[in-house]
């Protein structure tokens, strides 16, 4: 059910009481021809569902004029529930939001650039040449609180690395009978769809947005790249629906994006094939874009997955994924639209005895030799791992190997193989060590000394600053549902609150940015509380890798819903995802010398790095070697002894994130306090069962004892 009644996150009123109890003002161009923000009939023209006629030049304008009558309606709420006022720009504002566009209406609309932040004797004035700049400026003064106006006198440009920030919704229309409503969704049903329908009431979606807007988040996926019969409708028939969509994510110029089926010519279309190079399929795609923009002017582009996991593709035509990325390309490029293409693309009928296909070499198998020929358009979004997701991986090498093509880094934010939003898992510092892992290490580039300039980072190849300079930007899996707490776990909202930070700027500081979601989410909250939720999250990502799968292996978990500990589980199925365990030892050989070869996809120094025991880093042994159970790791214990001693230790961790929640639980609202121990207690036990599944496993497998001599069954 969905009820008005659900937690603000990071935006409750009291979290406004700083700018809300001061002197306020908007100021936009159209003020000074004497046109109030939202005021029009040409507004009204604009906002509504469906628009007539379209042109690049009225598309932009419809989502400038919604979102400059939003700001104008977040001064009017914040100053109303705080005391202050909203006043004339020249009336000696304490905040001054000025929009100062350099074209009024260009033809072709601008990627939002950030904001300037001047601060002269207590006064702030934010100048943005894009509404929804302007917006992202106004929840950073915001955020910032009572520093925004008592720091010293300053001057500063805001801008985010990537312009592409964008998050990915796995929701369904109809119930899927095993995925559910929203697939590896674990904050109950979908805020777009309910039982086959987009919702009646979408007005959660627009406070959605809004809390994307706080923190930079401006393109949103709708629905599941498992793309099912009723779900490519979105494409023709529901547009209607999806324009809802759209005019409810657009206030806080947050722009649409559809997961589209590859098939669609052949399954909406009746024609005979959807081979991408046949003209009447591109025809076909061209015709339905042009229906989509008229619908929905402000659209954002296409996400594909295409033979991927019983997706359909090009491939069924003897073509490529450049030939079909590019066909929709084509197809969206009069609009300005974007297609993401995903490179999540694997043999999932692979043969458990062949010990030579290597799921995680896939991507870049497939993507790589196809560096230059994809079209501007198409962004194509690499998961940060050769595999899925799983607590530890080494980065993906797709992201360094195709300077010719915008790629995109996809992250996981719903917690598929990181406790399902039952475990309290913070991401950020995961993510941070991606943005920040090095390609070429210490260089800058392919060809590139050591010396040779600023080393390259992944959030570089995302935003366009490394070699080729294409960036596709980032986006990720939302973990957003219907839940009362957005994302099940209340804890799991600092998670898509870093997720959006870290997108605007990578170089940021998890633990700052656990720190940013406390004050907004508990304002005022006393020191024992901001100290205990870092006690129990700065660490967590680290907990749930001692107590699950050990050292880079990967997997371990239920077949199916992917939740809890089953070390064979996956061993003898046709998904690729092994671990090889025999009585001597454990891991896959994944090097040149022996292996798959999958370490020859790394550029210097990675592919030595990984390739040599002797170099190899500990946490990902077991993703690259095949090593006995008394191989000795870098730390100085052996592989079982390490296993045994992690997963005690993880355990015991948890055991005290119990204990700190306790001793705080009171000074948060009930609901939350309740909601925060029951997952708690939960976490506990299914750590429990993680320990002491994998430590028997091992104890069975290779017959040795712990040398502390704990409980192994
Ligand atoms: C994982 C996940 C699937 C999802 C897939 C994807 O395999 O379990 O549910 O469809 O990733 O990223 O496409």
């Amino acid at each position: 059910m969905l009820d008005n009644d659900f937690h603000p996150a990071w935006l409750p009123d009291a979290a406004l009481q700083t700018v809300g109890s001061r002197r306020l003002a908007l100021r936009s161009p159209d003020d000074e021809a004497g046109v109030p923000v939202g005021s029009s009939s040409r507004d009204r023209q604009l906002e509504g569902p469906i628009a007539t006629e379209h042109t690049d030049r009225s598309s932009s304008r419809r989502t400038d004029r919604a979102v400059l009558a939003t700001l104008s309606a977040e001064l009017d709420r914040a100053t109303r529930a705080h005391g202050g006022a909203v006043v004339g720009h020249d009336d000696e504002p304490d905040l001054l939001l000025a929009l100062d566009p350099a074209d009024p209406a260009p033809a072709e609309p601008a990627e939002p650039a950030g904001y300037r932040l001047l601060r002269a004797a207590g006064r702030v004035t934010v100048t943005a040449d894009h509404p929804t700049s302007l917006l992202h400026g106004w929840f950073h003064v915001v955020r910032l609180g009572a520093v925004a106006f008592d720091g010293p006198d300053t001057d500063e440009h805001h801008a985010p690395v990537s312009a592409l920030r964008m998050l990915d919704h796995w929701d369904n229309v109809d119930v899927h009978p095993v995925m559910g409503q929203v697939e590896r969704g674990y904050a109950g049903g979908s805020i777009f769809y309910d039982a086959g329908h987009v919702r009646a009431d979408l007005s959660r979606v627009t406070t959605y947005a809004r809390l994307l807007a706080a923190v930079g988040i401006d393109r949103v996926a709708i629905n599941n790249v498992n793309v099912a019969a009723r779900e490519a409708r979105l494409l023709t028939d529901d547009l209607p629906e999806v324009a809802r969509i759209a005019a409810a994510l657009r206030p806080y110029g947050v722009r649409t994006h559809l997961s589209v089926s590859f098939a669609s010519p052949v399954t909406l279309g009746g024609l005979p094939t959807s081979d991408p190079l046949d003209p009447a399929v591109r025809t076909w795609w061209r015709d339905a874009a042009d229906v989509v923009w008229r619908a929905v002017p402000d659209f954002g582009g296409f996400v594909v997955k295409a033979d991927s996991e019983g997706q359909p593709g090009p491939f069924a035509h003897g073509r490529d994924h450049a030939d079909g990325a590019n066909m929709l390309a084509e197809a969206v490029a009069p609009h300005g639209g974007l297609v993401h293409w995903r490179a999540f693309v694997y043999n999932h009928t692979q043969d458990w005895r062949d010990r030579t296909t290597d799921r995680a070499r896939a991507a870049h198998d497939h993507f790589a030799p196809l560096d230059g020929r994809f079209a501007g358009n198409v962004v194509v979004q690499v998961k940060h791992g050769p595999v899925d997701f799983q607590v530890r991986e080494p980065v993906s090498p797709v992201l360094a190997a195709m300077p010719r093509t915008r790629v995109a880094l996809e992250l996981q934010v719903t917690q598929e193989y990181t406790g399902q939003q039952r475990h309290a898992v913070y991401l950020g510092p995961a993510w941070s060590e991606i943005l920040r892992w090095q390609p070429w290490g210490d260089a800058a580039g392919p060809d590139d000394a050591p010396d040779g300039g600023a080393p390259v980072t992944v959030a570089d190849l995302a935003s366009g600053r490394g070699p080729g300079g294409q960036g596709g930007g980032i986006a990720a899996v939302s973990n957003v549902g219907d839940d009362r707490f957005w994302t099940g776990h209340p804890l799991a909202q600092a998670n898509l609150y870093a997720f959006g930070r870290l997108a605007w700027d990578p170089a940021l500081d998890p633990p700052a940015v656990l720190d940013e979601w406390i004050d907004l989410t508990f304002p005022g909250a006393p020191a024992e509380l901001r100290a205990a939720v870092h006690a129990i999250l700065d660490e967590s990502w680290h907990t749930y890798e001692l107590y699950t799968a050990p050292l880079g292996i990967g997997f371990m978990v239920r077949p199916g819903h992917h939740y809890g500990p089953d070390v064979d589980g996956y061993e003898y199925t046709p998904w690729g995802t092994y671990h090889f365990a025999d009585r001597d030892g454990i891991g896959v050989d994944r090097t040149r010398a022996t292996g798959t070869g999958y370490t020859g996809q790394y550029p210097a120094p990675w592919r030595e790095v990984y390739e040599s025991l002797d170099s190899c880093p500990d946490e990902l042994l077991l993703f690259f070697h095949h090593v006995p159970y008394t191989h000795v790791l870098h730390s100085g214990k052996t592989v079982v002894q390490h296993v045994y001693d992690t997963h005690f230790e993880g355990v015991e961790r948890v055991e005290r994130m119990v204990e700190r929640w306790e001793d705080v639980a009171g000074l948060v609202p009930d609901d939350v306090a309740r909601r925060v121990s029951d997952r708690l207690t939960e976490q506990r036990r299914s750590a429990v069962e993680w320990r002491d599944q994998v430590t028997t496993y091992f104890w069975r497998k290779s017959g040795i004892p712990d040398e502390q001599g704990r409980t192994i069954y």
